[in-house]
């Protein structure tokens, strides 16, 4: 074939989800309450008035949901882990039954030579910590800590990856300032505490698993690595207008360069920490701390999907910004279609370290037809030529020589969109709610294609 396009050998091609997302059993085998099931019985939270009580059920079909990752080839899998099913309380006592659900997962992995990429708080909080101020408050940094230690000394050697968090960006902005997303606070002038507490937990574990040393329980297991995931989207603005071009830098402030100037840098943007303090809001840092946060991690994860254009908006007093459509094609969040976010975001990572890259999300929501009880396949084109553009990104981003180790689709299958409910599917697979019968959209099996050729 001509102009192939082909990847490293050892590249990773995985699939993400996350716990509350997919797992559903909410309160099955001494779980805990989580911020997000408190937040999605508050009328009018969700859109579609859907909760994740049930999602993909995978707590209970998680064998079927193997067996369809190693029809597709897959390398890795990237699952999050729910901090209330192991700590019901937050801290205190381990709750056994929760930790062996995801032992058998992970032993169902390790069968089928899938690597497991475990994200360690992807924005389900226990309850019982949030009733103590939740990432206001600076000892849950220190329970987040105990929950980390408790799980690299349990299965830390059977982890290929670690991440410590994921997107504390929208973990911070969504949870604590605007409320769109669980616990559903807005404390605008409390953001940077949120903001420092996810950083610091992030440090703090990394310490604890420092001083664990996880070993790999397999050989054919590579030595676990740790690191976090970030979101990065390109930031542009609306229009040459400075006040535009202003608004751009502090979306870029907020959403970029407040995690990896600190992780890299060890201090905060001195742009945006002085638009803060204008405001009275400023980070409560205490001496050690940008050192606990700074500290050498192993790898960067990078969650990207689109990009931005901000305009500036008087009317909005913490970020003054508010966004504007691009010109390009729009995926059904309204995203604008641009596959050079993925060499964008990966060149933003590269100002701030030479570590290795792994795009640990990329993927698009489209309104895909439901299938007929009979069909055996959902047509998605939409998201296979979305597939095909961003994995073609990241081999440019290669080719440029930017050490990317592994791509992850967004998502395995249609899940529990937060805000958005059931109502938003990315998934390479189609879930039928009302039946959980799981259908190979054709970008599952353009997915297992590229993974068997290992390129486009
Ligand atoms: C990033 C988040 O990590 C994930 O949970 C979410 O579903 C996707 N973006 C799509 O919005």
């Amino acid at each position: 074939m001509n102009h192939a396009i082909r990847f490293p050998t050892n590249f990773i091609w995985g699939a993400a989800t996350a716990a509350y997302q997919i797992e559903g059993a909410w309160n099955e085998d001494g779980k805990g309450e989580s911020i997000w099931d408190r937040f999605v019985r508050r009328p009018g939270a969700i859109a579609d008035g859907s909760t994740g009580d049930v999602a993909c059920d995978h707590y209970h079909r998680y064998e079927e949901d193997l067996e369809h990752m190693a029809a597709m080839g897959l390398k890795a899998y990237r699952f999050s882990i729910a901090w209330p099913r192991i700590f019901p309380d937050g801290t205190g006592q381990p709750n056994q039954r929760g930790l062996d659900f995801y032992r058998r997962l992970i032993d169902g992995l390790h069968r089928r030579r899938i690597l497991p990429v475990a994200t360690l708080y992807h924005w389900d909080l226990p309850q019982a910590i949030e009733d103590r101020g939740g990432w206001i408050n600076r000892d849950t940094a220190f329970y987040f800590a105990e929950y980390a230690d408790y799980l690299f000394r349990q299965i830390g050697g059977d982890v290929a990856l670690w991440a410590t968090h994921n997107e504390p960006f929208i973990q911070a902005f969504y949870g604590y300032g605007n409320g769109e997303n669980a616990p559903g606070k807005r404390v605008p002038w409390r953001v940077l505490h949120v903001v420092h507490h996810l950083l610091l937990s992030h440090g703090l574990a990394v310490s604890a698993f420092r001083a664990t040393k996880p070993q790999p329980v397999r050989a054919d297991l590579p030595s676990p690595q740790i690191g976090i995931v970030l979101m990065i989207w390109p930031q542009y603005p609306a229009s040459d207008h400075p006040a535009d071009l202003k608004a751009a830098q502090r979306i870029d402030g907020a959403m970029n360069r407040l995690f990896l100037e600190p992780l890299f840098r060890r201090r905060y943007p001195a742009d945006l920490v002085a638009h803060f303090a204008r405001r009275l809001i400023f980070a409560p840092v205490k001496p050690g701390d940008m050192e606990i946060i700074g500290q050498p991690i192993d790898f960067l994860g990078i969650n990207t999907y689109t990009r931005l254009f901000n305009a500036v908006n008087w009317r909005e007093p913490f970020l003054m910004t508010k966004q504007v459509p691009g010109p390009l094609p729009k995926t059904a969040m309204g995203w604008e279609i641009y596959p050079d976010c993925i060499v964008e975001a990966l060149q933003k990572a590269r100002e701030y370290t030479s570590l290795p890259l792994y795009i640990t999300e990329n993927g698009a929501a489209f309104d895909d037809p439901p299938p007929g009880p009979n069909d055996q396949i959902v047509e998605d084109p939409d998201r296979v030529a979305y597939l095909r553009s961003h994995i073609a990104a990241c081999h440019r981003a290669l080719t440029a020589g930017i050490d990317l180790r592994g791509y992850f689709v967004w998502t395995l299958m249609d899940n529990f969109e937060w805000a958005k409910g059931l109502s938003k599917r990315f998934g390479i697979i189609y879930t039928d709610y009302a039946t959980q019968r799981r259908v190979w959209k054709r970008s599952a099996h353009v997915y297992r294609d590229i993974i068997a050729r290992n390129g486009l």
